[in-house]
């Protein structure tokens, strides 16, 4: 888990950034693989599975319920399920470190199962609120008991068989749809989830994929209606992960941002209600050609050749914000070197990432020279027009790997060294980002 000791780096602004690059796997799909692996009867595989500290917290809980999971030396992991309703009582805590979406798709697993889990995580994730899935899983017969405010550590007492329900969701999250819909897995019945506001459809994919009766259909008010059929049997299989379009915002952004820049980032997941930021800097001007479109594993992918470009500022159109909803920071970012102004609402949801997103970019941007309004749901940003942030200023990362990496690129950009107080979150999403960046040209110290 997240080391406690701070390990603070400074970022430079850099000349043009060139190349090509991979980054890691896709979290979402990596956290379902193994848990999906998991629950299958006999033995699946993954390979370009995402090697960051949440993803190995859900790897050691499905392991502690009962499954094998084994890292080949070729980098392919190797799972052997246990199958739906076979999961293990764990002997200890579920250590979820800084990982919300193991935490809240775990829930949903133990909910259905005859065993009971208690999780605990760092303090960042131990200030997030679980009452968004304990509602759901109580509904379904689970028996919760959480600390003060519905945080962590908690403990999940599941309910078997449990109760199968119509669940309608109070806010566009795909952690409270696949909890219930993991949950429903081994709930006999339909278990049914109502997404008023489409979120990322990995869960419904997979599940799909590893055999489940799972349909989606749209009501007459536009709204997906996701049905599962329980007491599933998964059928093992051999998962591809495409590489993680929230870690690909990175470089995509660094690369639009330095004059001179281009870089391709090969490999790179576009699935529809993951590639919004793709969308909005194409809109402000970015330079971004998708190439080589493909589907691999199921999602759609493409290499992105990304050029150093002018953009303009935008008002960003709420309904978007599920599609990119990790992407708001670096997207900030991109908005202070914008000519003029950019405008973004209906962004409540990030108060309660791993930060709160709004705060936490208004404070850091402000203190490295961006002009930024910070509102209840969103800022508004006026941009340099293309001109150095000031810069020379520390940043707090809070415990947030998005952050972190987003001042980072804030300052390759930035007329005087950007301080990141602490880059071990990275570690939680992508291990390798000073490397890869490194190797693009980016100065980091
Ligand atoms: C995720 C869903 C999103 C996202 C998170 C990963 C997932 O969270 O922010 O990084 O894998 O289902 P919410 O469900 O809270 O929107």
């Amino acid at each position: 888990m997240i080391s406690t000791t701070p390990s603070p780096a400074a970022f430079t602004a850099s000349g043009p950034l060139t190349g090509r690059v991979r980054v890691p796997g896709d979290k979402s799909i990596s956290h379902r693989s193994l848990m999906l692996s998991a629950l299958a009867v006999g033995r699946s595989t993954v390979r370009g599975l995402l090697e960051g500290e949440d993803v190995l917290a859900t790897a050691a809980a499905m392991r502690a319920m009962g499954a094998t999971i084994v890292r080949g030396d070729d980098g392919v992991w190797t799972i052997h399920g246990v199958g739906v309703g076979g999961l293990l009582q764990p002997q200890a805590a579920l250590d979820m470190g800084n990982s919300g979406t193991s935490t809240r798709l775990l829930m949903g697993l133990v909910a259905s199962h005859p065993i009971t889990a208690t999780f605990t995580g760092d303090a960042s994730l131990s200030g997030r609120p679980m009452g968004r899935v304990i509602d759901p899983l109580g509904l379904m017969g689970a028996d919760i008991t959480s600390s003060p405010g519905g945080r962590l550590p908690l403990m999940v007492r599941g309910m078997c068989p449990a109760v199968p329900i119509e669940y309608r969701l109070p806010m566009a999250s795909a952690q409270v749809k696949s909890a219930v819909l993991l949950a429903g897995l081994n709930t006999p019945g339909i278990t049914r989830v109502i997404e008023p506001i489409a979120t990322r459809d990995h869960s419904e994919r997979m599940l799909t994929g590893f055999g489940a009766d799972l349909t989606v259909e749209i009501d007459s008010d536009g709204a997906r209606v996701i049905s599962i059929r329980g007491e599933a049997e998964l059928k093992p299989q051999d998962i591809v992960v495409p590489g993680d379009p929230s870690s690909a915002a990175f470089p995509m952004v660094a690369a639009l941002l330095v004059p001179g820049s281009d870089v391709v980032i090969e490999n790179v997941g576009i699935n529809p209600t993951r590639a919004g930021l793709i969308e909005v800097l194409q809109a402000m001007g970015g330079d971004i050609t998708l190439i080589n479109e493909r589907v691999v594993g199921g999602e759609p992918v493409a290499d992105l050749h990304v050029r150093h470009s002018p953009l303009n500022g935008i008002e960003v159109d709420p309904a978007i914000a599920p599609s990119m909803i990790d992407e708001f920071p670096i997207l900030f970012v991109a908005a202070a070197l914008a000519n003029g102004r950019t405008v973004t609402r209906g962004l409540e949801e990030l108060r309660v990432k791993e930060s709160d997103r709004i705060a936490l970019m208004a404070q850091g941007l402000a203190a490295i020279g961006a002009r930024v309004i910070e509102a209840e749901d969103g800022l508004i940003i006026d941009g340099t027009g293309g001109e150095p942030l000031p810069g020379g200023a520390p940043v707090a990362a809070k415990l947030d790997h998005r952050i972190a990496m987003s001042f980072a690129v804030a300052g390759l950009v930035s007329a005087a060294n950007v301080m990141v107080d602490d880059m071990t979150p990275v570690a939680t999403s992508f291990p390798q980002f000073a490397s890869l960046m490194t190797s693009l040209g980016a100065q980091i110290s």
